[in-house]
């Protein structure tokens, strides 16, 4: 793959210094600095064919450790009491190879794991280390609700978000039916999604705004919050949960968003909710796919997302006077979308210039 001077194809724009070109060639900038050729000429030597699709756990890694660093210079700029925590989206990848490095190079961090299914609860249950952060979103049956309350009794963390009241009404019954079958079951915690007023942004925009298929409206948060008092499970009662789309480029819709969801966290605590303490602002953050100068897709730096969100829920704990949230978020492209190459090798060449000698032409042609 040898490149002209000028075909960088935007490597300055999206690259973030991951691949570096020298002498015509793509580096992988890490280590030992070897070329995507090299590596592919040594697993073809190998006898792989291709397409090749190479993973570089060290830039999961790089991702993560961005995330937390970005989150916690914006909880020191601004003192904020709360703490972040971080949930990777399994539907964004669910293959072994990528969880499994995902895992060992987020231990320090607490990363946890985010599932919307019962194949993917399972892998939550299996990979997550004990004690960091699992949660479980998406439409949920009896089955799966009983195996949040058998994560919870092997002794995860994890908090079951509540996408409409039937759901409620099988945790209240799961609940019930725990605590006569054992002798003192751990519960998960409770989050409640919300289905905000502010529409959703970028893909996927349908999954977030008020037309979304997710979450509870106003006045089905108010009957859960009652059903939850009247059973005596508001002490589970832990997190308030929106995610408003996905790549978003923009960041003001989220600020809009996080500003209705966070007054309904304030609201809720004051109204008696007192284990509230998190918010989950979900996934959605960008990834710049662009190659060209001026066409960038983001129009914000990781920087300025945290400390928006970080004063944006510091301001409204202050202004309604309760404790400042952990913040979690769900982001999955963020975190993945970088960390693998595809490389394919090429059959043919198509060229969009045409000779008169390929043309075939007759004596006499048509004008065409
Ligand atoms: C609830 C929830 N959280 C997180 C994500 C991940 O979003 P992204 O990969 O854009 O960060 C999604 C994606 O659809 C989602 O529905």
């Amino acid at each position: 793959m040898r490149l002209g001077i000028q075909k960088h194809f935007g490597l300055d724009i999206w690259g973030d210094d991951n691949f570096i070109i020298e002498e015509g060639l793509i580096h992988i900038n890490h280590g030992s600095k070897p070329s995507l050729l090299h590596i592919t000429k040594k697993l073809r030597a190998k006898g792989y064919k291709g397409p090749l699709l190479l993973r570089f756990p060290h830039l999961i890694e790089k991702q993560i450790t961005t995330l937390f660093d970005t989150f916690e210079t914006a909880r020191k700029t601004f003192d904020y009491t709360g703490a972040f925590q971080a949930v990777f989206p399994l539907k964004v990848n669910q293959f072994p190879n990528f969880v499994e490095s995902l895992m060992s190079v987020s231990k320090s961090h607490h990363y946890g794991l985010e599932a919307g299914s019962k194949a993917e609860l399972i892998i939550a249950m299996t990979k997550t280390p004990i004690g960091s952060p699992i949660t479980v979103n998406g439409f949920k049956d009896k089955e799966m609700i009983s195996l949040c309350f058998l994560a919870s009794n092997m002794g995860h963390n994890i908090t079951v978000t509540i996408e409409g009241l039937e759901e409620l009404k099988t945790i209240i019954q799961i609940h019930k039916a725990f605590k006569l079958s054992m002798k003192n079951p751990l519960s998960p915690k409770i989050g409640m999604r919300i289905r905000l007023h502010s529409s959703g942004i970028g893909i996927w925009a349908k999954s977030g705004g008020y037309s979304s298929k997710f979450g509870l409206t106003s006045t089905e948060l108010l009957e859960a919050y009652e059903m939850l008092r009247q059973e005596n499970l508001l002490e589970y009662l832990w997190m308030v949960h929106f995610h408003i789309g996905s790549q978003m480029g923009d960041i003001a819709p989220l600020k809009k968003a996080l500003r209705e969801a966070g007054n309904i966290y304030a609201e809720l605590k004051k109204r008696g909710a007192t284990s509230l303490g998190a918010i989950n602002i979900g996934g959605g953050l960008a990834v710049e796919y662009s190659q060209h100068e001026g066409k960038q897709e983001r129009n914000y730096s990781l920087q300025e997302f945290a400390n928006d969100v970080v004063y944006l829920m510091q301001d409204i704990a202050k202004s309604k006077g309760v404790e400042e949230p952990d913040i979690f978020t769900e982001s999955g492209r963020y975190i993945a979308a970088s960390h693998s190459v595809l490389i394919a090798p090429v059959l043919e060449l198509f060229s969009q210039e045409y000779h008169e000698k390929g043309l075939r032409l007759k004596d006499i042609n048509p004008l065409l």
